[in-house]
């Protein structure tokens, strides 16, 4: 069980992806709780306002500290971890996904929006800051949706088929899949690889071996140049 706060100023966004398929089915199932706040709740002023001028000018807006102060200080227990989405932050990855499905029970998750939040945020609150990628988003709740959805997919339970979070890509050794193929075996004359339909194990895991280093490579040279240099250095 675990469970997720999110904060931001369009909670809507957050909504839709994390109340379908999965997530909804965790949620139903006890082994999540996913709470999505708007952020506006914890303003004190008539606009109910969140952004400001950055001190010492420059573009665009910041969000104002007291309202994440405020929010984080009502849903805060002893084991929160609080995470602010910033393409600032240490970039996601598969196992910092499993690392919280395994040892966090309540994360907060703070969105940013404008040109950021104001720093004492980063100093006094969060203990992680985070990026889903080298691009920037409008805000972090889609950045969130994503985070959320990565580790409450790998909570024991959430997935039908228990295997599945292993042999897929980002499990070890660290390769991307092999192709897969359903049925017909020809569609408009392109054909499923005739080993897969040969019946033999250890053929088949010969093949999807082999073409997960040559899909790899293609694609994502970076893991197999992680692993060389991993194998060096053991
Ligand atoms: N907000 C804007 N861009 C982001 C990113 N890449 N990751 C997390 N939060 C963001």
């Amino acid at each position: 069980m675990i469970e997720i706060e999110i904060l931001t100023i369009f909670p809507e966004i957050c909504r839709a992806p994390l109340s379908e398929s999965m997530m909804k089915r965790a949620q139903e199932a006890g082994l999540a709780a996913i709470r999505i706040h708007d952020l506006r709740n914890w303003t004190t002023d008539r606009h109910r306002t969140v952004d400001d001028e950055p001190y010492g000018g420059g573009a665009g807006m910041l969000m104002k500290a007291d309202p994440f102060f405020r929010a984080v200080g009502a849903l805060r227990k002893p084991a929160s971890r609080v995470i602010l989405l910033t393409p600032q932050g240490k970039v996601f990855h598969q196992s910092i996904a499993r690392d919280w499905a395994q040892n966090q029970s309540h994360l907060i998750l703070l969105c940013g929006h404008y040109e950021g939040v104001d720093h004492r945020v980063v100093e006094a609150l969060v203990d992680e800051e985070i990026s889903i990628g080298d691009y920037v988003l409008t805000n972090g709740a889609i950045a969130a949706a994503v985070v959320t959805d990565a580790v409450v997919r790998l909570i024991p339970g959430v997935l039908g088929d228990e295997r599945s979070p292993v042999e897929e890509s980002f499990g070890e050794p660290g390769l991307l899949e092999a192709p897969h193929y359903t049925r017909p075996a020809d569609y408009q004359g392109m054909k499923v690889p005739d080993v897969l339909l040969s019946g033999h194990h250890g053929e088949i895991a010969r093949w999807r071996r082999e073409q997960a280093i040559e899909r790899t490579r293609r694609n994502r040279p970076d893991l197999l140049a992680a692993q060389v240099n991993s194998l060096a250095q053991s």
